[in-house]
């Protein structure tokens, strides 16, 4: 009866600094998934998959279960129905035959998940009869994806419902809003996966790195005699000191140690037992770590924050050294997510190495890093020997990712947000 599509999308730049409450820059990409439904008088969701590894589902609506342990894809679909559900604070649901396609490669930092929970919420929504804007469906998918256990921070549910087709946005939070970024022509933005596959659920990376930053947002206040217990990002320490990003760098110096912080010394800090750390301020996957690095995180995401920013005035002036001075901030941001917040890895530092010798201006990670995929910008007249030169060095050497190769490397342009196909 109807069709909805929700893209994934490629991080510009802005990484891993949504969830501290910092904007970010991201377009859509053409990649989505696509949902076919037939609205059924039951109360039961059916789920089909075009991809034969990706097992079919069934569940009655009345007591969706979303299980953390494992990352089923089926979960994903789960968190965007229970989003719109409680929302509305539906007891009945109108019960779903989907098939669902997809063209996101997965766990390649490009969002394939958010698109999937995204997409989940739309038709949901459009089955039942509501109706939502934008913003409050980006707002309720990123409040539900947590239900598969990270911690994100809303920037690919944003992206995926507020693109639009010729224009990267720059996502600011608290409250939820996007602005058109014109990206300079004269360059084209190439996506090179690094073949290396990372899944944020199944790890605990990723939410290792949201507590750290929680954490070094409760030990900056404390020491600035604010009322940390309510101070959950680290943006919220900007804002209730009223300094610039500049100066929290020079705050972050100051405060910071370089070593580590045992949960000892932080338990100390904070007046807390490690019994209240574990139970009030950690997840449940990060109970069990014993070391946070607090100076390293919150230089990488104060620096990162001011890199989004400068990207963004730039592309607004579109003077003739654009491209340049984006190229060097899309290098900075490689080398802080590296060295700084230590979410790469060789394959993906190799690939980014690989762009830049290949004529990319700038290279770096993008999505949440480990693993997936580089984002490199090319100078337009030098596109077809970047392709040659880097399908030369990275993939053609090795056949697993040759084998992949086609899907892995190409260029791309903002795309549209998602949205619904009805019947005529
Ligand atoms: C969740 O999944 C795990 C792994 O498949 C399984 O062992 C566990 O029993 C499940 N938990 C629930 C509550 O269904
Ligand atoms: C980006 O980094 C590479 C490698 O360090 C360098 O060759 C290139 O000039 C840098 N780009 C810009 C625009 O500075």
């Amino acid at each position: 009866k109807f069709y909805a599509r929700a893209p994934g999308r490629v991080n510009l730049i802005g990484e891993h600094i949504d969830y501290c409450g910092y904007a970010v820059l991201p377009m859509a990409i053409e990649q989505d998934i696509l949902i076919a439904v037939e609205p059924v008088n039951t109360q039961v969701v059916q789920l089909a998959n075009t991809n034969p590894l990706y097992l079919d589902f069934s569940t009655s609506m009345k007591n969706i279960h979303i299980n953390k342990t494992k990352p089923v894809w089926h979960n994903y679909f789960l968190c965007g129905l229970k989003g719109v559900q409680e929302h509305f604070g539906l007891n009945s649901l109108t019960g779903m035959n989907c098939l669902l396609d997809g063209t996101i490669p997965p766990s390649s930092g490009l969002s394939s998940s958010s698109a999937l929970v995204c997409c989940a919420g739309l038709v949901t929504l459009t089955a039942n009869g509501k109706t939502l804007s934008k913003v409050e469906l980006a707002e309720i998918c990123t409040k539900s994806e947590r239900y598969i256990g990270t911690e994100g921070g809303g920037m690919d549910q944003s992206i995926s419902f507020l693109a639009e087709e010729g224009t990267a946005k720059l996502i600011e939070f608290s409250p939820l809003r996007a602005t058109d970024v014109r990206l300079p022509s004269g360059a084209a933005f190439v996506i090179a996966n690094s073949c290396v596959k990372m899944n944020k659920a199944a790890t605990s990376h990723y939410n290792i790195r949201v507590m750290e930053c929680r954490l070094a947002t409760k030990l900056l206040s404390k020491s600035k005699g604010l009322e940390w217990k309510k101070m959950l990002k680290l943006q919220d320490v900007q804002a209730k000191l009223g300094v610039s990003l500049k100066e929290m760098l020079t705050i972050v110096e100051e405060v910071f140690h370089l070593e580590p912080y045992s949960v000892e010394e932080i338990c100390t800090c904070l007046g807390i037992s490690p019994e209240e750390l574990r139970t009030q301020i950690l997840s449940q996957n990060t109970q069990d770590v014993t070391s946070f690095k607090l100076y390293q995180r919150a230089k990488h995401v104060y620096s990162e924050a001011g890199r989004v920013l400068e990207f963004k005035k730039i592309c607004s002036e579109a003077s003739a050294s654009a491209i340049q001075l984006l190229g060097e901030l899309m290098n900075q941001s490689h080398i802080s997510c590296r060295d700084m917040y230590e979410c790469s890895c060789p394959e993906l530092d190799q690939l980014v190495d690989i762009c830049l010798q290949s004529g990319a201006i700038g290279s770096r990670l993008t999505g949440a890093g480990w693993g997936g995929c580089t984002v490199s910008m090319v100078p337009s007249d030098k596109l077809s020997t970047f392709l040659t030169n880097v399908k030369e060095a990275y993939y053609k050497r090795n056949d697993q990712r040759l084998a992949l190769e086609k899907n892995s490397l190409f260029a791309t342009k903002p795309g549209g947000g998602a949205l619904v196909f009805l019947e005529a």
